[in-house]
Formats: structure tokens, C-alpha cells, sequence
């Protein structure tokens, strides 16, 4: 078996109950490639990448169902739960010992750290946030917005980019990486045609 074909097994036996997050995390790993490829990152790196955001939920799995199939907002105590995605994640994860669980345990760690120190759980900043996590934190974001929820209508894509580059009352354009934000204007038209052909 190939690390991609072992990851994807790993992803759909982790959220064989919670297929919003498994199509939430598959759709992530072409944006998250995208986003490495402008980087620059040699085709290694993209894997890993790649991997990682199909990873990055995993500790979801661990959380009471209650919480992860809730169809509205979560209350500050749920919340606060889900922070513990990141930690469980990482732990699921760490001890593989393989390069490419290495990377997603970092990952599943860090997608939720913030640029300008402001992130969870160990409010790390800058450079601080190893690089893979820096990406799949963009095409996170980019994707939950274009996603629908009971509570809510997904973006379209304009709107999704505007508020990731320009920021909205909930997200500040410093929760991240400028190079990596850089990078998502450069595959400005890839991202929308391939959220235009999943959704075709
Ligand atoms: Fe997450
Ligand atoms: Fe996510």
C-alpha cells in the first residue's frame, strides 16, 4: 500500500461516522496541494502536505457525537471541547513513527495556531508554526467557509476569498501566513474551478 492509500484509509475509518468532516478533510487535500505547489515546496513536501490535511481532523473521532454532528453553534463549554481535537490528533497519530504520520501529527497539532499568536492550543506565532500547518490552516478555513451548515449557507468564492484576504468581524487576515495567502491569490482561479466541479 502507498502512504496516500494507507492515509485515506486511516481518514475513512476515523470519520466512518462523521462523513462531513471525511469530505471536509478530502476536499482539503487538492487546495492544500495547490497552495504547497505555488509555495514552491518540492514534491515530497506537497505529499506531506497533502496527507496532513486529509489528517487534521482525525482527534475529531475522539470527541462525543453530541459535539461533532451538532447542527448548531456550539456553546463556549462545546467550544472549548473542540479545541481538544488538535492535542487528540496529534496524539493519535505520533507514535507511527513514519515520516508522513510525523508531518500530520504536526499538523493535526498546529491548524488551528494563528499566525499572530491568537490560535490554539499553544497559541504559537510566525515561524514558530511548522509550515505544513501554515498551509492547511488557509485551505481550512477556505473550505469551512464555502461549506454549508445547518446554521449556515456557504460562501461563494468571492466572498471566501474577500474575507481571508481582506478579513470579517470573526477572521483577521494576521491569523495568517502572508506567503501562504500570497499563494492562495495566485491559485485564485484553480481553488474556484475546483469547488465549481465538486459542486457541478
Ligand atoms: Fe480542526
Ligand atoms: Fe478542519
Amino acid at each position: 500500500m502507498t502512504p496516500k492509500s494507507i492515509c485515506m484509509l486511516v481518514a475513512r475509518a476515523a470519520h466512518a461516522h462523521d462523513e462531513q468532516t471525511l469530505q471536509h478533510s478530502t476536499r482539503m487535500i487538492k487546495t492544500s496541494s495547490l497552495l504547497a505547489e505555488s509555495l514552491g515546496l518540492p514534491h515530497e513536501d506537497i505529499e506531506l502536505v497533502e496527507h496532513g490535511a486529509l489528517l487534521h481532523d482525525i482527534g475529531k473521532n475522539v470527541l462525543p457525537d453530541v459535539v461533532i454532528m451538532k447542527p448548531g453553534r456550539l456553546s463556549p463549554q462545546e467550544r472549548r471541547l473542540m479545541t481538544e481535537h488538535t492535542v487528540y490528533g496529534h496524539d493519535l497519530l505520533k507514535d507511527v513513527r513514519q515520516p508522513v504520520f510525523d508531518a500530520a501529527a504536526q499538523v493535526a497539532l498546529c491548524h488551528h495556531e494563528n499566525f499572530d499568536g491568537s490560535g490554539y492550543p499553544r497559541g504559537l506565532s510566525g515561524l514558530e508554526i511548522p509550515l505544513p500547518a501554515r498551509i492547511v490552516a488557509v485551505a481550512d478555513v477556505y473550505d469551512a467557509l464555502r461549506s454549508d451548515r445547518p446554521y449556515k449557507t456557504g460562501m461563494d468564492h468571492r466572498s471566501t476569498m474577500a474575507v481571508l484576504l481582506r478579513g470579517d468581524d470573526r477572521t483577521s487576515p494576521s491569523n495568517f501566513d502572508p506567503t501562504v495567502l500570497a499563494a492562495l491569490s495566485r491559485q485564485d482561479a484553480a481553488i474556484n474551478a475546483l469547488y465549481a466541479a465538486e459542486q457541478a
